[in-house]
């Protein structure tokens, strides 16, 4: 099996947009429809990433820039393909990209009953911070992630 781990553009989400949105079913919390996935946003097609198989994409991390952190506002693999480092994988790709920018936070927000999430988020060196409603706020030191 060959991963690849990409940087994303509008062009690669608008033309997988039916399979990220098939992804996307997963994730438990606030639904994304195709306009999340698509709207313009700063630092959005420098920071988010995407895994494919060949040429199926089996994966995605969505971030942008809200000055003066990295926001992060999505991730999921698909299920076939979990547990093999992928997600792992596309956001030390996404921290690498930030490095480079001296970025040094970046902060989001998982939904509390999300156990997977929070574990994957506390293996990759994110803190819970707080909580707002029915998420937990997270947030890492960019030299503090270990992936
Ligand atoms: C969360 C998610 C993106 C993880 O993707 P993944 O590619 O399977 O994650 P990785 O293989 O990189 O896992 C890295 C670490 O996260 C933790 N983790 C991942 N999946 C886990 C699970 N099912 N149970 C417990 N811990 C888990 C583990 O510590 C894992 O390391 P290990 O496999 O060496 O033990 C994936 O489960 C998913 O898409 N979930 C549904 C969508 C979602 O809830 N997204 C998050 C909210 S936006």
């Amino acid at each position: 099996m060959s991963i690849n781990i990409v940087r994303a553009t509008k062009e690669m989400l608008k033309d997988n947009i039916g399979k990220i949105l098939e992804i996307d079913v997963s994730v438990i919390g606030e639904k994304w429809a195709a306009s999340n996935f698509l709207v313009d946003l700063p630092g959005k097609w420098e920071y988010s990433t995407l895994a494919f198989s060949g040429d199926e994409l089996i994966g995605f991390a969505i971030f942008s820039y809200k000055d003066p952190v990295v926001h992060w506002h999505r991730l999921a693999v698909d299920d076939s393909f979990r547990r093999l480092g992928i997600a792992s994988l596309m956001v030390k790709a996404a921290v690498n990209l930030m490095r480079l920018n001296k970025i040094q936070t970046i902060t989001g927000k998982i939904y509390k009953t999300n156990a997977v999430s929070r574990s994957f988020c506390k293996s990759a060196g994110f803190s819970e911070t707080g909580e707002s409603g029915d998420n937990i706020l997270i947030q890492a030191d960019i030299a503090a992630i270990s992936l």
